[in-house]
């Protein structure tokens, strides 16, 4: 398995042999953040995209959060791909796997491994808004797997999913953690759709969904003792003091998460703590807060298995294959473009 190793710089970044970086949205990433923060902040309730959270110290939380007692999903998740992971690579049979979302990859290893194990190599295209954490991701992986050519690439997987170079496939496109949870129905079935139209017949999507559960087991993950997800929420208002120029004092607001049953979904906010102003000078913007009025900073949707055949018949999908943990809260679905399994 080992592959003529060249090494490669594009975009004025160094690489290690075998793998390469590539910005996909170059210009865009704080015209982003003023607009997205213009908009957020005029919002009822005021709310900001989760993408903001990572940024070099929110993708190191968002790994620690990971290791935390309390947040089972990438537990539970990483155990599927490591029972059922050959199962998949050997149905799908992929040269490319493209991962949306992809952090720091450390699940995706048991893909590798299943390919390692069936000698099948590929090319790994993780795509992530967080450019320190696919530069760590890829270097590791560069180490373990020395026949893994990684072509990693920065940028917005909704905004760039048009942008993903193309390479000949079959292609398996991966979006693991839950994240799809993040989008709102009409995001997700946005994401899906657009996602799906791109794809080729013999592409396959392997997508974690976390499912509806005690909502006490919810809470805890979210409100983890150590304090961590609290860190992780509060961080983004660094992020707006770094990149606008804001002066947001993270002691004014307090971290809550609770799950709404009726909504099916956790509700992260900042709330604050009295009545304050933040300015805003980079965008010229000035935002009152009452005494208890919050941010929504993060929505993450628990999922039935009826929502999960909904969402992806609705995007064109059909499930090939849909692994779940014994306990029914982790659900890992491999699903084909549906006119191909008709
Ligand atoms: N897939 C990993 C990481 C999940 S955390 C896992 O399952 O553990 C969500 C990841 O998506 C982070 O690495 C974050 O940087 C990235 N992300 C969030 N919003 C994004 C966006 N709009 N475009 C690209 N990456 C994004
Ligand atoms: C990335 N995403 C799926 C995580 C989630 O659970 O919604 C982000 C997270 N937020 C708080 N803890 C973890």
């Amino acid at each position: 398995m080992e592959r003529n190793r060249q090494p490669i710089t594009a975009n004025g970044m160094t690489a290690q042999a075998g793998v390469s970086f590539t910005r996909l949205s170059a210009a865009r990433a704080s015209a982003d953040l003023e607009q997205d923060a213009i908009a957020g902040f005029a919002a009822r309730p005021k709310s900001l995209p989760p993408k903001y959270f990572y940024d070099a110290e929110g993708s190191m939380l968002f790994e620690q959060i990971c290791a935390t007692p309390e947040y089972y999903p990438t537990r539970a998740e990483e155990g599927l791909l490591a029972c059922y992971g050959r199962d998949i690579i050997g149905a799908v049979w992929p040269r490319v796997i493209v991962e949306l979302g992809s952090g720091s990859s450390q699940k995706t290893r048991r893909l590798f491994d299943a390919c390692e194990a069936l000698r099948l190599p590929v090319l790994y295209q993780p795509l992530d808004v967080c450019s320190e954490a696919l530069r760590r991701a890829a270097g590791h992986l560069a180490d373990c797997y020395p026949w893994l050519q990684i072509d990693a690439l920065i940028g917005d997987y909704v905004a760039d999913l048009g942008m993903i170079p193309p390479v000949e496939g079959p292609r398996l496109f991966v979006f693991l953690g839950g994240t799809l949870g993040n989008f709102t129905d009409e995001e997700a079935m946005d994401f899906l759709s657009r996602l799906r139209a791109g794809m080729c017949p013999d592409d396959c999507l392997l997508v974690g969904f976390d499912r509806v559960k005690d909502a006490a087991v919810l809470d805890a993950a979210y409100n983890d003792a150590g304090g961590l997800t609290a860190a992780f929420n509060l961080n983004v208002l660094k992020v707006l003091n770094r990149h606008l120029d804001a002066d947001f004092n993270r002691d004014d607001f307090r971290h809550r998460a609770f799950f709404s049953r009726h909504k099916r979904r956790i509700e992260m906010h900042l709330v604050a703590r009295r009545a304050q102003q933040a300015h805003l000078r980079r965008i010229g913007l000035t935002v009152d807060f009452a005494a208890g009025e919050s941010i929504l900073t993060e929505i993450s949707r628990k999922f039935t298995r009826d929502d999960i055949d909904g969402l992806l018949g609705r995007a064109g999908f059909a499930a090939v294959r849909h692994d779940e943990t014994q306990n029914g809260y982790y659900s890992l679905v491999l699903a084909a473009p549906a006119s191909r399994s008709q």
